[in-house]
């Protein structure tokens, strides 16, 4: 019996130990940055900056993969089944807090099965259409989208995307509806809306500045409190005519749960450094945004924020009946 018992205890200690050295040495290959957008739109932007400066402090490569499809769902319940090693994370953005209320039959838990690293970036959003859309403001967009709501498309990235939440609170606060567009990404999307294939679109500046600033599209208004230093003639929505129409898209970095804390505690560091990160700051000013301060780049500020938003976007998607399933 005691010789069980004392090769029991050196079984975990063995174990312990192996354990706490893969930590210890941790990243020991490439790690996976799951996106659940297609390649080129605002999510993906963001994430392969933050990769990028990951990479130089991990020492290893950050590498981003697309994972596309269903608003960013499928790619959150990849990451949600991924191996808690820290070598699989997650880049995604206000979609994990509007999920869970959109899909009644979700396949993960959008708090219980990630570990919270840190938040990275809130996004502003404009209200933009195709190059020759007949309206010259945002007044004139609004009548005209409800004087002809059966012609008029709207894009977005599927149901739980940025884009779909901000048309959704577009139609509702304006009294109409029209027909959506979903694509894997407003990436795809944005190709369509210069080509005019589609009419008009909610997404975010990181997505629509240097198309805004060509002038092969149109754009009516930020939808921030405050107007965006990069894009200086564009009014808020609040000016242009909408009142109290606010949306920005936070972004967010998880791993998949029980993901050791020394893993996360890496993770966390190499975040904050990647959003002090000289290209990353100057990248995310050219399109509209800025990195969080410090201390909501933790788990702590993450967990807390994606809690509170869940809790604020639930009643509002209810009352608009906007059920993914
Ligand atoms: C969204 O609409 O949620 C995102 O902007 C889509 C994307 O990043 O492609």
């Amino acid at each position: 019996m005691k010789l069980t018992l004392l090769r029991t205890v050196a079984g975990i200690a063995l174990m312990t130990g192996a354990m706490a050295h893969a930590q210890s040495d941790y990243p020991t290959k490439s790690i996976t940055m799951i996106v659940p957008f297609a390649a080129g739109g605002p999510t993906d932007t963001v994430a392969r900056l933050v990769a990028q400066s990951m990479s130089k402090t991990l020492k290893q490569q950050v590498i981003v993969e697309n994972v596309g499809g269903a608003g960013g769902t499928i790619g959150a319940a990849r990451v949600a089944k991924a191996a808690p090693d820290g070598h699989t994370i997650f880049l995604h953005h206000i979609g994990q807090s509007t999920a869970p209320t959109l899909y009644r039959k979700l396949s993960y838990d959008a708090i219980n099965d990630f570990e919270p690293v840190g938040l990275v970036t809130d996004v502003p959003m404009t209200i933009v259409a195709r190059g020759n859309f007949p309206a010259k403001d945002l007044k004139e967009f609004i009548n005209y989208v409800k004087a002809n709501k059966d012609k008029v498309t709207y894009a977005n990235a599927g149901v739980g995307s940025a884009s779909h939440l901000c048309g959704m609170l577009l139609m509702s606060a304006i009294g109409t509806d029209v027909t959506t567009v979903p694509y894997k990404g407003t990436g795809p999307a944005m190709n369509d809306l210069l080509g005019g294939q589609v009419d008009i679109m909610c997404d975010q500046t990181t997505n629509t500045t240097s198309q805004i600033k060509s002038g092969k599209i149109k754009a009516y208004a930020v939808t921030t409190k405050n107007k965006v230093a990069s894009l200086p003639e564009l009014p808020t929505a609040n000016e242009a005519g909408l009142p109290n129409f606010e949306v920005a898209v936070w972004h967010a970095v998880y791993a998949p749960k029980g993901t050791p804390k020394p893993v996360i505690a890496k993770l966390e560091d190499a975040l904050k450094i990647a959003l002090k990160d000289g290209t990353v700051k100057q990248r995310f000013a050219e399109l509209g945004t800025e990195p969080v301060a410090e201390n909501r780049a933790t788990p702590d500020a993450l967990r807390t924020h994606l809690k509170a938003e869940i809790d604020k976007w639930g009643p509002i998607i209810k009352k608009a009946g906007a059920y993914a399933d």
